[in-house]
């Protein structure tokens, strides 16, 4: 286990894998674990995960979102809003805007969970939903958003440039 504030500093996109390396069932479920401990507005937990580990499956996803690394990766999560789940208790703004919060912040746990546990991750988004929706046969209430691609690194990462403090941090003087 590392400590927090260097997995955060550890942790950047991995886009080859060993393929040949499983990730363990324990492992897998402490990262499950981690995201469901995520917050939820109204603790409703607005999404479902699906694990796809056959590598069929993982092939095809690879395919329709043009990503090889999910075909080369041994586990891909794909997290999945269930906007109905928070509309009804929060209607509107849990149909548009909480479902896709709950769902994505699962996600950012998770894919931290796997750092900590020294797997590499590469988050995906960029896919036609209803693509990704039809490979995985999603029933018409689960809306996939984004991908997590979980495995052994078969490359180090470049770590990444952020934009600085201040461009982004303002503080408010009222
Ligand atoms: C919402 C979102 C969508 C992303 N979509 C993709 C994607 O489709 N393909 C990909 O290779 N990386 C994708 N990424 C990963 C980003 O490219 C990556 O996090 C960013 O460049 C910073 O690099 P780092 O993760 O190595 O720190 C996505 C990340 C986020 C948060």
């Amino acid at each position: 286990m590392t400590d927090f504030f260097a997995t955060i500093r550890r942790r950047h996109s991995v886009r080859r894998y060993q393929a040949d390396m499983a990730v363990e069932t324990e492992k897998l479920h402490a990262i499950l674990e981690s995201a469901i401990a995520a917050p939820s507005a109204g603790d409703l937990q607005a999404y479902q995960i699906v694990v796809v580990r056959a590598a069929e499956t993982r092939r095809k996803l690879a395919d329709v979102t043009d990503h090889a690394f999910l075909a080369e990766a041994p586990v891909c999560l794909v997290f999945c809003t269930d906007a109905e789940r928070s509309a009804q208790t929060f209607g509107e703004r849990g149909r548009e805007l909480f479902a896709l919060q709950d769902t994505t912040i699962a996600a950012a746990y998770a894919q931290l969970a796997a750092v900590a546990g020294g797997l590499g991750s590469a988050w995906v988004g960029g896919f036609v939903t209803p693509d990704v929706a039809a490979t995985l046969g999603l029933e018409a209430h689960l809306a996939p958003v984004a991908m997590l691609a979980l495995g052994y690194a078969a490359e180090l990462p470049e770590p990444t440039t952020r934009r600085r403090l201040d461009e982004i941090v303002v503080e408010h003087d009222a």
